[in-house]
């Protein structure tokens, strides 16, 4: 049995209320495929394979095994102007399964790090090509993009941008919720497609020639779970394109299987120019992120460079040996598994049984795609988020794992999943809801 540290001081932890996390903490010690340990030895089942990460389940043996291999054979080679084949051969596997024609992959060690390259490539490929005007970047309301400073300007999460400054330039789309006409869809919602048009009117107000990229969540997932509607983005595809814009997919959360496929751009079946990874790319057990780009991309930048580095840009740590060989394993499982299709034949059964918690207390609206689900709590009258840390805490004492934000609560199991484990996420937060009740 793992030992309770006790100091918990030092360590300032991410993203967390400390205070509160300290004065009550609640300890992960251990994990193996459908489940965490506490430190005192309950078992806990994870509804939200981390953190959106742990696709295959975790502490995989291939994956565990790959790690280790390399750790004793190469722990580190650089990348800058010198490489190791198993960066080569990660990206020559991972841009088979890359949406079609986006099969240039640049590493970087985090999903934040990710979206920040994904917007420098964006910037050069435009420069590349003679439109060094066009420097804007357009985000979205409502869109998380990571903390890095690129990702924070283009996203929508106003306690992530009250602090830091933006890039000038910026600018945003409307979200795409409306709780009165989408309330309870299951899967994309049959109304919002329209608001793609907004894009028309920020090409209208700046000018196209100032404008990079648009970058979207295909489903934006931290800040709610929030389906793109029908139609959507194929209307910001179609506007893009026709006014020479790129753009950018961040399929952080999206990618490795959530949605039945590889990518959520072939289940809904647009293709960006550029797309973000990371998380399930190496199933979390190595930090990794990565960019693909398409033939397009990587060609004006690379082909239309004086003689020397074409790209200035790249992390210390880019294709990392122990990242890229936790990444084989990892494409490796997902294949020999059927894991993506694991996924994509449940995700009728997961609906179902998502959608039969709407008559549970508090219950304001459900939402999901794939393996993905939203359930909005109505706030409690004492604060905004209380309700569902309340939840969050019921449900973690009942053996299943939860993620909260604000009073929504979010689901993403690992995909190896089975019907049972759907069940007892079902069962167990049924219960937390009528105790919280
Ligand atoms: C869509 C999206 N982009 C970027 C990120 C940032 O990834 P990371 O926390 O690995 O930096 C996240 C994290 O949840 C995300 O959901």
């Amino acid at each position: 049995m793992a030992s309770l540290p006790n100091d918990l001081s030092a360590f300032w932890m991410p993203f967390t209320d400390n205070r509160s996390f300290k004065s009550e903490p609640r300890l992960l010690a251990r994990a193996k495929d459908m489940h965490y340990w506490t430190p005192d030895g309950r078992k806990v089942l994870d509804g939200t394979a981390g953190l959106w990460c742990v696709n295959a389940g975790h502490c995989r043996q291939p994956i565990v095994d790959a790690i280790s291999r390399t750790a004793a054979e190469l722990d580190f080679g650089p990348t800058f102007s010198l490489a190791h084949p198993l960066a080569f051969e990660f990206a020559s596997k991972l841009a088979r399964v890359t949406p079609e024609g986006l099969d240039h992959i640049f590493y970087a060690n985090s999903g934040s790090e990710a979206v920040d390259t994904a917007l420098k490539i964006a910037l050069a490929y435009q420069r590349s090509i003679g439109q060094g005007t066009r420097t804007r970047l357009i985000g979205r309301s409502r869109a998380y993009h990571g903390v890095n400073f690129g990702g924070v300007s283009v996203g929508g999460i106003v306690t992530n941008r009250r602090v830091y400054p933006s890039l000038p330039g910026t600018d945003y789309l409307p979200h795409t919720f409306n709780h009165g006409e989408q309330a309870f869809s299951k899967g994309q919602p049959a109304w919002g497609g329209h608001l793609a048009d907004a894009l028309e009117d920020l090409v209208a107000l700046h000018g196209a020639d100032s404008i990079a990229a648009v970058i979207v969540e295909p489903l934006a997932g931290s800040t709610g779970v929030l389906p793109p509607p029908v139609g959507y983005l194929e209307k910001l595809r179609q506007i893009t394109t026709k006014h020479g814009i790129l753009l950018i997919f961040d399929e952080v959360i999206t990618g490795f299987g959530r949605m039945g496929t590889p990518f959520a751009s072939q289940f809904l079946g647009v293709t960006p120019d550029i797309m973000t990874m990371a998380k399930g790319l190496t199933n979390a057990a190595v930090p990794m992120g990565a960019v693909a780009a398409s033939g397009m991309v990587h060609d004006a930048i690379v082909n239309n460079a004086a003689p020397g580095i074409e790209l200035f840009h790249g992390y210390t740590y880019s294709g990392h040996p122990l990242a890229a060989a936790a990444g084989i394993a990892t494409l490796g499982l997902y294949q020999d598994e059927g894991i993506f299709d694991n996924a994509a034949a449940l995700s009728g059964y997961w609906q179902d049984a998502m959608h039969s918690l709407r008559d549970a207390p508090h219950v304001h609206d459900i939402r999901d795609m794939g393996i993905i689900a939203g359930i909005e709590l109505t706030p409690s009258p004492k604060g905004a988020g209380l309700r569902a840390k309340e939840v969050f805490h019921r449900c973690f004492d009942l053996g299943v794992l939860i993620r909260v934000t604000g009073d929504i609560i979010a689901l993403s199991p690992p995909l190896i999943l089975q019907r049972e484990h759907i069940d007892e996420i079902v069962d167990r937060l049924r219960e937390a809801l009528e105790v919280t009740a």
